[in-house]
């Protein structure tokens, strides 16, 4: 969690008061500060990139908005996308075909022609997969996702590499995958794992690696050399305060060394997603009603779980303050609900806060990665904007939905039209 400066109380974001972007724009609303995404960009590059050639596949599922791709465009990332929707986002926003990896789950055959079509390298998650992958084009060159058996993450509905998983090649099956390829006509470029999401520790990432260069140096056996190897994405943040960092110049040093000491491939490529965007933005959202039932007291404010859905969805911590009351002593601990009809709809439960009124910008940290790009129209309600700052300038990136959107794509039969 980073901490953030104030001016007469009012905290500041990517050198814009709160209380300003909030007047301006309206609540609820993404901030995303420009100058830190670039940062995170170059931080997790040059962990790796300094030992060996690295690529970093911004796992784009993370946030896809337009503005945030073509930043990370400009900064030399490439991409890993996993549906239609996000490969042609990533060619809207500048991405060339060979700077993305597509690595679908279950995905149909028209899918598979789409991407293949528009020159993006898929990463085949299955048997079955590569079969249907073979009668669709001849000759392409792809990777292959193996399922580990090391797992890792927040929460158990983000762990993807154990064994058993719904993800990958499982591990007996490995070879004899990669060998198949080899007979189909394929060329094999790379072999992939993703251990899961939101994982803090450097050890189930270099378990995993441990794997892919046993894997990789018994595919050399067969006759198959691999040119790179993809550790996927995965790296853990802070999201309270005080809580430790993943050192992740230590990851890439220790993920490189093991590469080049282990192994003959020259080239690693890194899929992060929450570790390049998460604290690069923060929810805005407005105090509208206090209550105190005696029992416990709530915050109401205008983002429910239609906005943010991870606190309900993964019990997940977001740190939340008062934007303009930033730094005054809190007098007691509320939770933090939306408007959604639900009991599970909070953002954040039994915080101390100052005296919490109607009006106040509440502030809800570490809210990139997985924020907007998992909002929805639940209850009827559009999704809300976003800003991007930048020095002391904040711009409109995505306006919120104006309400016929939510009827745009439905018909009423005309028997039901009296
Ligand atoms: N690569 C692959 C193949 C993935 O499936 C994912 C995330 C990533 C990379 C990026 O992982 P990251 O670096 O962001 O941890 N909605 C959940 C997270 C789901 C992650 C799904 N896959 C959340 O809000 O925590």
């Amino acid at each position: 969690m980073r901490d953030y400066d104030s001016r007469d109380g009012v905290m500041i974001f990517g050198g814009v008061p709160v209380t300003e972007i909030a007047d301006e724009f309206g609540t609820p609303v993404y901030v995303t500060d420009e100058v830190r995404l670039r940062e995170n960009y170059r931080n997790v590059h040059g962990a790796f990139s300094k030992h060996m050639d690295a690529g970093i596949r911004y796992a784009c599922k993370a946030n896809t908005s337009l503005a945030v791709l073509k930043i990370l465009e400009s900064e030399g990332s490439g991409i890993d996308a996993v549906s239609i929707g996000e490969v042609l986002s990533c060619l809207k926003a500048g991405f060339t075909p060979d700077r993305i990896l597509y690595t679908g789950v279950n995905v149909s055959n028209e899918e598979l022609r789409a991407v293949t079509d528009l020159g993006v390298m898929v990463n085949v998650d299955s048997a079955s997969e590569l079969e249907r992958l073979a009668k669709i084009k001849k000759g392409l060159p792809i990777s292959m996702r193996i399922t580990p058996g090391v797992g890792s993450g927040h929460s158990g509905k983000v762990i993807t590499g154990s064994k058993g998983s719904k993800f990958g090649i499982p591990l007996k099956d490995a070879v004899k995958t990669y060998l198949r390829a080899k007979e189909l006509g394929f060329d094999l470029k790379g072999i992939h794992v993703h251990i899961g999401s939101g994982g803090q520790t450097v050890e189930p990432f270099m378990e995993a690696m441990d794997v892919l260069i046993e894997m990789t140096n018994l595919l050399k056996e067969n006759g198959i050399d691999l040119e790179f190897i993809d550790i996927g994405g995965g790296i853990g943040v802070p999201y309270r305060p005080n809580e430790p960092e993943m050192d992740v110049n230590e990851l890439g040093m220790n993920l490189t060394d093991m590469i080049l000491e282990g192994t003959d491939v020259k080239k690693i490529l890194v899929e992060p997603g929450r570790y390049i965007i998460c604290d690069t933005t923060v929810l805005l959202t407005r105090c509208v009603d206090v209550k105190d039932t005696g029992v416990k007291r709530y915050v109401g404010v205008d983002a429910g779980f239609n906005t943010l859905i991870r606190p309900a969805f993964y019990n997940s911590y977001h740190h939340a303050a008062i934007g303009n009351k930033f730094g005054r002593a809190c007098t007691a601990k509320y939770d933090i609900v939306g408007p959604i009809c639900e009991t599970g709809d909070h953002l954040a439960q039994d915080r101390a806060l100052p005296d919490p009124e109607e009006g106040d910008v509440v502030v809800i940290y570490d809210a990139g990665a997985y924020g907007f790009s998992m909002s929805s129209n639940y209850n009827s309600r559009p999704l809300c904007r976003e800003v991007l700052v930048n020095n002391g300038k904040a711009e409109l990136i995505r306006d919120s939905e104006p309400i016929e959107d939510l009827w745009r794509h439905q018909r009423i039969p005309a028997r039901l039209i009296g």
